[in-house]
């Protein structure tokens, strides 16, 4: 008994001596951190407030409550050596600003509504246009410009934060109160898992996602044409010139879209297939191989592999389609931590969603939420190395 006591008192004293010897040894068994700090002031006077999130290999994903917005996801190339992932600024003043809605939360409707209109129990309502004819991702105050209350989560395997907003009836011309949860929650096997919830007192619809913008190589560190995808999508939403679907859901077989067996981005942005020249790139909704459209587990997506780093990015979702976006409106005006100019090609997102103006496409999965129903989405970006 007493030499079962002894082996007790050594481990203690084993672990202690590696908490307070080795503190930056970061052990498996260690939990993750969260730090929060002061980030600035919104115009309006609002104080915005960064959550540094660690987990227990030393992932980093940096959050600000102003948008909801990922601002820096730091994860190691195969030889161990970290880099932030993801565009961004410096400062809130351009986040407020002259963002491309990176790293936010994206609401009411993330993508475009044709027109800034659509009919919900024969009601019409009316948006803002703010993208040439069309609606897009909220109209002109849309979430990614709201200050988001926040409470930190801790669990065994990872750390997080809970995201709230109450979006009142009719802002942005969208019928219903709408109560919104985000969570964003750093696991210890690297993933950065978003989980949205909502509940509305009338008839309405929503379609939020997240906008950051991936580079594997590492914020700023040139295009991301030698970055291989793979996607498991068979179909794709073909869009008009003013970038609203067409309603056909068309093969990807033959196009500049099938990235079924993995294919270089260069290649697909740089294409002459005609929906690549509407979009400047790829700007495109793919839609998920699912085994029924009212499938809604959560399933592998997207594969993003870059060669040289060796990092790879997996995104999981329950969401039927991912927009992906090949940052085709960067025009170097704008730059992040790097100082390196951001430009065409930096970046790729992956915007996991219902399909782009689907309030007026009675053929794509329905984007209504309605009172007493509670809307819920997961996706997961998972960060591996090869
Ligand atoms: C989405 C859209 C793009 C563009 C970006 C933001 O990905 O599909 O056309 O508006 O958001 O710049």
């Amino acid at each position: 008994m007493r030499g079962l006591a002894r082996s007790v008192v050594v481990r203690i004293v084993v672990v202690l001596v590696a908490i307070l010897v080795l503190p930056g040894a970061n052990p498996a068994w260690a939990a993750g951190k969260i730090q929060k700090k002061a980030y600035g002031t919104t115009a309006h006077g609002e104080a915005v407030d960064e959550y540094t999130l660690t987990n227990a290999s030393g992932m980093e994903v940096k959050i600000i409550t102003f948008g909801g917005t990922v601002t820096s996801i730091k994860v190691p190339d195969r030889d161990g050596n970290m880099a932030n992932v993801v565009l961004g600024f410096t400062d809130l003043k351009s986040y407020e600003t002259r963002s491309p809605y990176f790293g936010c939360i994206i609401g009411r409707y993330g993508n475009r509504i044709a027109k800034g209109k659509f009919t919900l129990e024969g009601q019409e309502y009316t948006l803002a246009t703010n993208n040439g004819p069309n609606s897009l991702h909220g109209g002109n105050v849309g979430f990614d410009k709201k200050v988001w209350a926040a409470t930190e989560i801790k669990d065994a395997s990872s750390v997080g934060l809970s995201l709230t907003y109450t979006s009142p009836d009719m802002e942005e011309g969208y019928p219903g109160t709408l109560h919104v949860k985000v969570v964003y929650a750093l696991t210890d096997k690297d993933e950065l898992k978003i989980d949205y919830t909502a509940t509305t007192d009338k008839a309405t619809v929503f379609n939020p996602t997240n906008h950051s913008y991936f580079n594997l190589g590492g914020e700023g560190s040139g295009p991301i044409y030698d970055e291989v995808l793979w996607m498991a999508a068979d179909k794709f939403t073909p869009v008009d010139s003013t970038l609203i679907p067409t309603g056909a859901l068309a093969p990807v077989a033959g196009t500049a879209f099938d990235f079924t067996v993995p294919k270089l981005l260069g290649p697909a942005i740089h294409s002459n297939d005609p929906q690549v020249v509407i979009g400047k790139g790829i700007d495109h909704n793919l839609v998920l191989t699912r085994r029924s459209p009212s499938d809604k587990s959560m399933m592998l997506g997207a594969r993003l592999y870059d060669p040289r780093s060796g990092r790879i990015m997996e995104t999981w979702t329950t969401e039927p389609g991912i927009q992906v976006y090949t940052g085709n409106f960067l025009d170097g005006s704008l730059y992040g931590p790097s100082g390196r100019a951001y430009r065409q090609g930096s970046a790729i997102t992956f915007e996991t969603q219902h399909f782009p103006d689907s309030p007026n496409q009675p053929n794509f999965p329905s984007t209504e939420l309605k009172p007493g129903q509670t809307f819920r989405s997961s996706t997961i970006h998972k960060f591996l190395v090869d």
